[in-house]
């Protein structure tokens, strides 16, 4: 797989600690960041529901729940940790040692 384009999106002390996600602009496309502890993890904002920001809603232990009906997704790679079959798209981070974070895309993102 080709490495992907990074877009600066943030530094990464702008990223709240407290369990809430914020939501970037990636070339026009609404991705929601959250930060835990020194990880940051990139999903599609658009909940597959009903259309909710996801970057509006909370985390914990590895999941974002969103604001709206409270569906589940995981952090890590946007799968629906309820046991339904939607999914969010899981963008790659890259953190860089001046704190700037990166979001990547493919071609096909
Ligand atoms: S819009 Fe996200 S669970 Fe309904």
């Amino acid at each position: 797989m080709s490495e992907p384009r990074w877009i600066p999106v943030a530094r990464l002390e702008e990223l709240p600690l407290d369990g809430t996600g914020v939501t970037v602009d990636v070339e026009g496309i609404p991705v929601a960041l959250f930060r835990a502890e020194e990880k940051v993890h990139a999903l599609s904002d658009t909940c597959p529901h009903a259309g909710a920001s996801l970057g509006a809603g909370v985390h914990c232990d590895g999941e974002v729940t969103c604001p709206a009906h409270a569906m589940h997704f995981a952090l890590e790679d946007g799968r629906c940790t309820d046991g339904l079959p939607e999914r969010v798209r899981a963008f790659p981070v890259r953190i860089e040692a001046s704190g700037i974070v990166s979001v990547g895309r493919r071609r096909a993102d």
